[in-house]
């Protein structure tokens, strides 16, 4: 499998945590000493998930050098579509005049585009499908209770996308993906959906509900447990020592958790590539957005063994380690 081309898109309006100061109470010291984030990039008025995933995709395709007509399926991975119906894949694939392909979302959270790699990878192998475009694109600006200082710093906008072909090499030579939907409580929106609809609320309510919720000292814990032992995991699945791994790209959650598992492994600390000082938490369009300016800042080569890892809400985490 090859990746032909990449892209990103984030959104022309930048909050720093000076701005956000203004907004929730906090500071630019608390945010930088415990997530590593100084900025993030926020949607405009007339931007949606959409609108960043089309704009991620444009510039993949430039790479790529193909027409949006050679795309045969199109997978979204995102938490907040356009939408709660339809699915914003098929959205994206008619803004962009790719025909009346194969196009859904994936939602695994931040755990999103490693889940629809492995999904377009297998889609490749099996010769179903020949060019697979894989967006991943969240607009949390749009889901945070913007009064709850514990998860509004945290996170911004953007999009993603990597466009894939099969040419003959079953380079995935490792994959990991879990779930444990016993702590699907850390991470949620507990209302909105079929369990506590959006009609059952109380209308003159706070309806925090509505908003993204997160147990912020809960999910610090599992990351740091689950990401380093699949880490473990996918080196000894791929049969190769920890210094043959190129980069490592993980979910920029937060620099505090990519300190914590580089720590107690043996890939030196500067392979471990990090963007979330300028973007913050961008959830599925994290990992992408860091893989795009990898490869446009020459940081992967041919050859290379890159490992990608998501980590998040579900709980899931799904990693791999790509042959580039
Ligand atoms: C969210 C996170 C940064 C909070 O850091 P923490 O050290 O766990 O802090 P705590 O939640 O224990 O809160 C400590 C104090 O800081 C306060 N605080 C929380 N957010 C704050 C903010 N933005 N600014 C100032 N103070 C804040 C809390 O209210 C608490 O105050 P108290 O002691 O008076 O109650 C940390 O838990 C974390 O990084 N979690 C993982 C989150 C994540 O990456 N999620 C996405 C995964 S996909």
């Amino acid at each position: 499998m090859k990746i032909i081309g990449t892209g990103s898109y984030l959104p022309q309006r930048i909050m720093t945590n000076h701005d956000l100061e203004a907004i929730v109470d906090t500071s630019d010291e608390w945010i930088v000493k415990r997530t590593g984030i100084r900025e993030r990039h926020i949607a405009s008025k007339n931007e949606s998930t959409s609108d960043l995933a089309y704009a991620a995709a444009k510039n993949a395709l430039a790479m790529a050098g193909i027409s949006p007509t050679d795309i045969d399926m199109l997978i979204v991975a995102t938490s907040t579509p356009d939408y709660p119906i339809p699915a914003v894949a098929p959205i994206v694939a008619s803004k962009l005049g790719c025909g009346q392909i194969a196009a859904f979302d994936i939602n695994s959270v931040c755990s999103g585009f490693s889940v629809a790699i492995l999904n377009a990878y297998g889609m490749l192998r099996t010769g179903l499908y020949r060019t697979v475009l894989v967006i991943g694109a969240d607009t949390y600006s749009r889901i945070l209770n913007w009064t709850d200082r514990t998860s509004c710093c945290i996170f911004g906008d953007g999009a993603g996308a990597a466009i894939l072909q099969f040419d003959g090499r079953n380079n995935i030579i490792s994959h990991k993906f879990g779930t444990d939907g016993a702590r699907s409580n850390l991470i949620c929106i507990p209302a909105g959906g079929a369990k506590n609809p959006i009609h059952s609320l109380d209308p003159n309510g706070p309806n925090n509900d509505l908003f993204f919720q997160m147990d912020g000292r809960s999910v610090y814990e599992f990351s740091i447990d689950v990401v380093p032992k699949t880490i473990v995991q996918l080196i000894e699945d791929a049969k190769i020592q920890p210094s043959d791994i190129s980069a490592v790209l993980l979910h920029q959650a937060n620099i505090r958790i990519i300190d914590a598992i580089a720590k107690y492994l043996d890939i030196p600390r500067e392979r471990y590539l990090s963007n979330v000082d300028r973007v913050g938490n961008t959830s599925s369009a994290s990992l992408p957005i860091l893989l795009d300016e990898a490869v446009r800042g020459d940081k992967i080569h041919k050859g290379d063994k890159v490992m990608v890892i998501g980590f998040g809400g579900g709980l899931s985490w799904c990693g791999y380690v790509m042959e580039w």
